[in-house]
């Protein structure tokens, strides 16, 4: 999945627009987006437009934002939602693989109570919006075989650190962030999991928008997360493979099926070897 895009579950009109946005995933929010007093009419909008969304055919991935688990609100968030069968979850302010497994442990719960398949809801954690959780980034790996992906923020962490901004006169992220979001790099690779970039703010920006999926791209990023739809068509164009990529791909390991005992071969003058077979392989399982 390429893209994933933010719609505030209280706005039945964003809820709407969002189907036809052509993003790979939705984020229906229940969290940030949401003012506390909007909470379980934002709980009940959002579990009418899953029901109704489930059925519609090529539609998104559907994954729900809950409540951070310290609000003692996520209880009431995965009874208001767990019903419908959302395709996955997404956690605000993860620190680390404890918080995942324990939110697994909710989850399956409600699978066991509303006749969804065990294991079906899927996880994609947002890891590093507190100080504590930049920490704990290194501790995915193995949490729960729920576990999709992690994603990034930049905003909460500013207000934890108690920054004054968290970009540069440039526009670049300043330090704490650029640590926070390779370490988002390290973590979702040790764990075995899609790395997702945060948000780009900036939403009639399209140019600086797409120079930022370009390097997230470089990277090692697979997707990002959008708040706009405007923004899908860059995301989505941004981390496709291009053609020649596939072809390369595809000539990479055909080169090693034909020498099946060689750990090295050449191709058009480059040496090749496993990494670049790695590299290859996990370009194509992104199809
Ligand atoms: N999902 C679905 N539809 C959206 C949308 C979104 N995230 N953002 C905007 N739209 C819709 C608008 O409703 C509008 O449709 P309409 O003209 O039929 O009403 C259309 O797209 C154009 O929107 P626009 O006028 O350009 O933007 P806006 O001023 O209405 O909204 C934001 C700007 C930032 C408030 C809005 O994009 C938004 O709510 N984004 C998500 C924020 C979020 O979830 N943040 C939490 C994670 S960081
Ligand atoms: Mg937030």
């Amino acid at each position: 999945m390429r893209s994933w895009l933010f719609v505030p579950g209280d706005s039945s009109r964003k809820l709407e627009k969002s189907l036809s946005s052509g993003a790979d995933a939705l984020i229906l929010d229940l969290e940030d987006s949401v003012a506390p007093s909007a909470k379980q009419a934002a709980r009940d909008t959002t579990a009418a437009f899953l029901r109704e969304a489930r059925g519609v055919s090529g539609r998104p991935k559907l994954y729900v934002r809950v409540n951070d688990l310290t609000t003692g609100l996520v209880t009431q968030d995965l009874d208001a939602v767990m019903e419908a069968g959302p395709d996955g979850l997404v956690l605000p302010k993860a620190i680390g693989g404890a918080d995942v497994s324990h939110l697994a442990a909710l989850v399956a719960v409600r699978e066991a109570e509303f006749s969804l398949d065990d294991g079906a809801t899927r996880i994609m954690a947002i890891g590093t919006e507190t100080a504590r959780s930049i920490f704990a980034l290194g501790e995915f790996r193995g949490a729960s075989h729920r576990l999709a992906g992690i994603a990034w923020g930049g905003e909460d962490l500013s207000a934890d650190l108690g920054a004054e901004t968290n970009r540069d006169e440039r526009g670049v992220f300043t330090d704490p962030y650029r640590l926070a979001r390779t370490l988002t790099l390290m973590g979702a690779a040790s764990a075995e999991v899609d790395a997702i970039d945060t948000v780009y703010t900036s939403f009639r920006d399209l140019s600086g928008l797409a120079k930022e999926c370009r390097e997230a791209r470089r990277d090692g990023f697979v997707a990002k997360m959008a708040i706009h739809p405007d923004q899908v068509a860059v995301i989505n164009e941004t981390f496709a493979p291009s053609p020649e990529e596939i072809a390369k791909a595809r000539a990479i390991i055909d080169a090693f099926e034909k020498a099946p005992d060689s750990g090295v071969v050449a191709i058009d003058g480059q040496m090749v070897d496993v990494p670049h077979l790695k590299r290859a392989q996990r370009l194509l399982r992104r199809l």
